[in-house]
């Protein structure tokens, strides 16, 4: 006798076959699929996930450089550690000249791309950034910038992009209103989230939203928004990783993302999203030693070393036990190679753009 399929195995069938899901069926394949009667079923959707990603960037997989530029924030995000309301958190901001000697150092390094991340910052306004930007592009017009600075105003954005930004990360965090009042405080908004994105695409940056994963109060009706959002917005760029608590926030006993859930939606999202940059994050490498090899394996492409100064990276410390801290640009260079090349791929320096279709 044949047995009927089970209906997550049949949804996994059709997302490998790419056909569109809707938000139920992410939904009972987040639910379900992470069951040990699904293993052959999420086995055949890592491979479609990586089929699905070398059909469009080969083996390559992207460096972008990571230079975390201040850990002042204004805001107070329940989850992160350098949350305005950390008092205990030890603070500090490069100047404009130390932002600009670690992008040459990755220049060195042979990086085209620079991520310039940091919390909100009121020292850093727009004029500020202006001129880092444009300092990067005029010695190097073959980099691309990328800013990860949170929520700014559409003129800010618009001003940015006009001194040169090419690239802007700003994780969703949720798609669900709720969960986003959950993980944050009455003075953010889901409103305000979306809008920036919105404003980002429309100001020509290619954008990157994404989702912590575990993060408290997630569920899978919340992850299915999650991928029926990354599936409408198609965003250039998706971080995911695993949440992971901070000792001085409210989380601080809360329960972290797991690997295997982590590297499942990594391969869902390859697959809803074929041709999305996606990191394989330094969270994911803090959870589990090979975790960065396992989200390259689930259908990752991306891998973002630190270039900050190493005196400050302890600094910059988001959750709890964060790796990469005590290693020089360098090192993490060649590390990331070693790892990269260990599971059969080729690290690549170059810009890495976004391939339309
Ligand atoms: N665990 C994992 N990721 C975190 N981030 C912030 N705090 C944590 C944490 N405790 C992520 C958020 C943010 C990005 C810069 O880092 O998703 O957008
Ligand atoms: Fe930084 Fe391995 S990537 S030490």
């Amino acid at each position: 006798m044949i047995h009927a399929m089970s209906e997550v195995d049949d949804i996994i069938g059709r997302l490998t076959d790419g056909e569109t899901l809707d938000e139920g069926e992410f939904a009972a394949l987040v639910a379900h699929g992470l069951e040990p009667e699904h293993a052959e079923s999420r086995e055949r959707l890592r491979r479609a996930a990586v089929e699905a990603r070398k059909s469009v960037y080969g083996n390559d997989v992207y460096v972008r450089g990571l230079v975390e530029i201040s850990s002042y924030c204004r805001n107070n995000c329940l989850y992160c550690g350098i949350r305005a309301g950390n008092a205990t958190a030890d603070r500090y901001r490069l100047s404009p000249d130390q932002i600009l000697e670690c992008a040459e150092e990755g220049y060195s390094l042979g990086f085209r791309t620079v991520v310039l991340q940091g919390g909100e910052d009121p020292f850093f306004t727009d004029a500020v950034l202006e001129g880092v930007i444009k300092a990067i592009k005029s010695s190097h017009p073959d980099v691309a910038v990328t800013l990860s600075l949170g929520e700014r105003g559409r003129e800010s954005f618009a001003r940015l992009r006009e001194a040169g930004a090419d690239r802007y990360l700003l994780r969703h965090e949720t798609a669900d209103a709720d969960h986003y009042a959950r993980l944050h405080p009455k003075e953010m908004s889901f409103e305000n989230r979306m809008k920036c994105l919105a404003d980002l695409r429309e100001l020509g940056y290619q954008v990157g939203c994404g989702f912590m994963v575990g993060s408290p109060g997630q569920t899978s009706a919340t992850l299915a928004k999650d991928l029926a959002f990354i599936r409408d917005f198609r965003p250039e760029m998706c971080g995911i990783g695993p949440f992971v608590p901070h000792h001085a926030t409210p989380f601080a006993s809360e329960p972290r993302g797991t690997v295997e859930m982590t590297c499942f939606l990594l391969s869902v999202i390859r697959l809803v999203h074929p041709r999305v940059l996606l990191p394989a994050t330094t969270a994911l490498g803090t959870i589990d030693p090979k975790g960065r090899e396992k989200g390259i394996l689930s259908g990752a492409n991306v891998v973002m070393p630190n270039l900050s100064p190493v005196a400050v990276r302890r600094k910059y410390e988001l959750y709890d036990n964060k790796i990469c801290t005590g290693e020089e640009s360098a090192q993490c260079r060649f590390c990331l190679r070693r790892r990269v090349e260990s599971i059969g791929y080729r690290l690549v320096v170059d810009r890495g753009d976004y391939r339309a279709g």
